[in-house]
């Protein structure tokens, strides 16, 4: 069993943002969580304390090999004031699977919920109540052993921190533009791509770069193979409306196993939709696109909620998706999703929690 988790109150507490709209993951609470892991003691001294930086030797590992970890949730203010989490087991099952790609000590799912619940309940006041705002949540492990030597480290940080955030794009819920990538690839089967570690977002930055140059606001990544099957966005993952038909790409190992994408499709099954979860080529998106049977186009994540796209890049050329504007589905979706979330919409799966009141 694990440990009680100690608590050390901030002696300066932060002035809290009041800006409307919110900016994604610019501002931090005053507490953190940490815990520390050291070979042949395992994980010990969970602790809530005050924010604020790490002092950490230049040759740690982290640093040099990358070998660290990451998710990320949300916790929801609803009408009534009281605080909700949404499927965190989920977030911490998949930290688990990446921990054990990334041979990272792995960590007791209910400890971590309970980690979670305890720090969110500290600072319920910073969870936000502007429309669509939340308090996201931003658990991550770093490697700590002092050695340039690639090996797995012996002794770890596992560390919470949270984040008052609006929405993740810019544009909200208005359509994204983004870019199919055909030059850099993102992740390959037997990589790392299916787990949430630093390197994959890191390898994405160049291509990003490239679509921002150019108008789009993300990257849509192919397979790293044939370059020829989608993948996902990296911020998100992918879905199309394809004459009736809802299609995502397959899990193959280099596609992020989205909680929102798993949602979302459970939601679809109920509501009667054929779900076909395949290869999906560019050759068939570009086509349907411009043929008229691509009727929506939308993604998943927990930072990007259901975000529609309006129009994707391909070698040159700009094609429209539907009339441009968000699809009548996408919209069901994201009214749905934000509806459990938030509790104006039942919540029949038990995919919610209350932290606090
Ligand atoms: C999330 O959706 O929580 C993510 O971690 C994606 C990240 C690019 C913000």
């Amino acid at each position: 069993m694990m440990e009680k988790i100690r608590v050390e109150l901030t002696k300066n507490p932060k002035e809290k943002p009041h800006l409307d709209p919110l900016p994604f993951g610019k501002f931090f609470s005053d507490h953190m969580f940490l815990m520390n892991y050291t070979a042949g003691q395992g994980w010990h001294d969970a602790r809530i304390v005050p924010y604020g930086p790490f002092t950490l030797d230049p040759s740690c590992m982290v640093f040099h090999y990358a070998q660290e970890i990451f998710e990320g949730l949300k916790a929801y203010r609803r009408a009534d004031g009281s605080i909700w989490l949404f499927r965190p087991e989920e977030n911490f099952k998949r930290m688990n699977n990446s921990a054990v790609r990334m041979s990272i000590p792995e960590i007791d799912v209910d400890f971590c919920v309970d980690a979670v619940r305890q720090l969110v309940a500290l600072e319920k006041d910073w969870v936000p109540d502007q429309k669509g705002a939340s308090l996201y949540i931003r658990p991550f492990i770093i490697a700590t052993d002092c050695t340039v030597g690639v090996h797995a480290s012996k002794t770890y940080i596992f560390c919470i921190i949270l984040s008052p955030s609006g929405n993740y794009y810019p544009e909200g819920l208005d359509p994204v533009h983004i870019a199919i990538e055909d030059e850099d690839v993102r992740a390959v089967r037997g990589g790392t791509g299916f787990t949430k570690c630093g390197g994959n977002y890191a390898g994405s930055i160049r291509a990003s770069e490239r679509a921002e140059k150019l108008g789009y606001s993300q990257v849509l990544w192919l397979d790293g193979v044939h370059r020829k099957y989608i993948e996902e966005v990296g911020s998100m993952n992918i879905m199309f409306k394809i004459d009736g038909k809802i299609v995502t790409p397959m899990l193959q190992g280099s596609v992020l196993p989205g909680i929102t994408r798993k949602s979302i499709l459970e939601v679809a099954r109920d509501w009667g939709y054929p779900v076909e979860e395949r290869l999906i080529s560019v050759d068939e998106v570009l086509e349907t696109a411009a043929n008229g049977h691509m009727e929506e186009m939308w993604g998943t994540g927990t930072a990007a909620v259901v975000s529609p796209v309006g129009h994707i890049y391909y070698e040159g050329r700009d094609l429209p998706i539907g009339d441009g504007g968000i699809g009548e589905l996408t919209q069901r979706f994201y009214d749905e999703l934000t509806g459990i979330q938030w509790g104006t919409r039942p919540d029949a799966r038990g995919w919610t929690q209350k932290v606090c009141d």
